[in-house]
């Protein structure tokens, strides 16, 4: 079968919940385990054969994507190219606006994807199914979820065949704790037959397309226990880090520096990355371009990204430091670990409020925005920093603004 594929990767508007760290650059390029978000995408769906072109859907300006297509281009040797809205047009207005794109080669099927999802996505699994399913039909892929997690996702009621007997986006009440992944294949007569009207509601998948094709018998799930998750929230991406090291070992292995720094577990370290031998990393950790960890540093269950300098003996855990943030020697950021434990292959991520109701902040991992500076000797615990910020002296629980 000939493939192609569409991720939906959102706009400005979107991905709120991603602050700070949506504010330097769009969310689907913020690096997780060494690449942009959907640069995970993109290598998932370029091991299957038959796969032609991959199509960014999204309101964001074209021009923050030139660089990044060009790069992942050249390194999946795919066809790459970015569909602009000129306005949100919802998760299926774009497959209607630039429907000829996306059918021009006329490919026998079409991945949609979410931007925002994780995981080790089946996709040849998936490719297989489409092929053995006849009709004009769309495949979706499903997990398990809590009853109490579920209702935040499309709930998803099957028979015992795969057939989706009821679709419906979360629902108000508990229907199914099979959940739908926002990952589908589409057979492409059904973009074909997607002719509803664009106006300025948009046109959404979750609630014009797929209960009608639940209806009409021509909706199928594949259900997967494989890791999967969200990237809602800046606190997810810790979450993502650990399980995309995990998945992709062996080729970050290779990517290792070799300057004697002590490695612990899976760890990222960006080939222009600057790491003192003495420095201690992992697990679980990923280090950016051209970024800075001096003598004695301690680093465990983080993202440091490019650019950010740690100095000497500094010691930072469960947290995010910034573009070019400085943390300064003997200095301490800490996160606290998060639920669901992150040892769960397939937890769900509650999506908590960034408030506790008693209006304290809800525990989670430390961020610092880009260009943060913090002095030496100081400790930042459960704290959100915003860009540019100096902290001089100590902060637990806050956010900086
Ligand atoms: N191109 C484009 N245009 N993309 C959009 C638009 C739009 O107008 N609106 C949303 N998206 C993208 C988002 O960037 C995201 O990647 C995806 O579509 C879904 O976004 P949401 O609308 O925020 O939905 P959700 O994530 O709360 O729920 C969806 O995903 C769940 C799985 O993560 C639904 O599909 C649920 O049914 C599903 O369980």
């Amino acid at each position: 079968m000939s493939f192609k594929a569409v991720v939906l990767v959102g706009g400005p508007q979107k991905g709120t919940r991603f602050r700070p760290l949506s504010l330097q650059l769009p969310k689907p390029l913020f690096p997780i385990a060494g690449v942009p978000l959907i640069e995970h995408h993109i290598d998932q769906l370029c091991q299957l054969s038959g796969l032609s072109e991959i199509l960014l859907l999204g309101f964001f300006p074209t021009d923050l994507f030139t660089e990044f297509i060009d790069r992942c281009q050249k390194t999946y040797r795919v066809s790459i190219k970015y569909l602009e809205e000129p306005n949100p047009l919802g998760t299926a207005g774009g497959l209607v606006s630039f429907k000829n794109t996306i059918l021009s080669g006329d490919p026998d099927a079409v991945f949609v994807i979410n931007a925002d999802v994780c995981g080790d996505l089946p996709i040849e699994d998936m490719g297989a199914k489409i092929d053995s399913i006849s009709g004009s039909s769309m495949l979706m892929l499903t997990t398990e979820a809590t009853r109490q997690q579920s209702i935040n996702f499309g709930s998803v009621v099957t028979d015992s065949n795969g057939k989706v007997v009821h679709y419906v986006d979360k629902p108000t009440t508990f229907v199914s704790t099979n959940i739908s992944c926002g990952v589908y294949l589409m057979k492409t007569e059904v973009i074909r037959q997607l002719d509803l009207p664009l106006n300025g509601d948009g046109i959404w998948l979750e609630t014009d397309v797929l209960p009608q094709l639940a209806a009409s018998g021509n909706l199928y799930a594949l259900h997967t226990t494989r890791w999967w998750s969200q990237t809602k929230t800046a606190a997810a991406v810790l979450y993502a880090n650990r399980h995309y090291l995990r998945l992709y070992k062996k080729r970050y292995a290779a990517r290792l520096c070799k300057n004697g720094a002590q490695i612990i577990g899976d760890v990222f370290i960006d080939p222009s990355a600057k790491v003192h031998p003495t420095a201690k990393i992992g697990p679980n950790v990923s280090i950016g371009p051209n970024s800075v960890i001096g003598k004695g540093v301690r680093i465990k269950e983080s993202i440091i990204l490019p650019e950010a300098v740690i100095e000497e003996n500094a010691c930072v855990l469960q947290s995010v430091i910034g573009w070019r943030s400085v943390v300064g020697v003997w200095a301490r950021i800490e996160g606290i670990p998060l639920e669901p434990n992150p040892n769960l292959p397939f937890a769900k991520m509650d999506n908590k409020p960034l408030f506790l109701p008693d209006g304290r902040l809800t525990p989670s991992l430390t961020i610092l925005g880009s260009d943060v500076s913090v002095a030496p000797e100081t400790i930042i615990l459960n704290c959100v920093v915003l860009p540019y910020k100096e902290l001089t002296c100590s902060y637990k629980n806050q956010i900086i603004l």
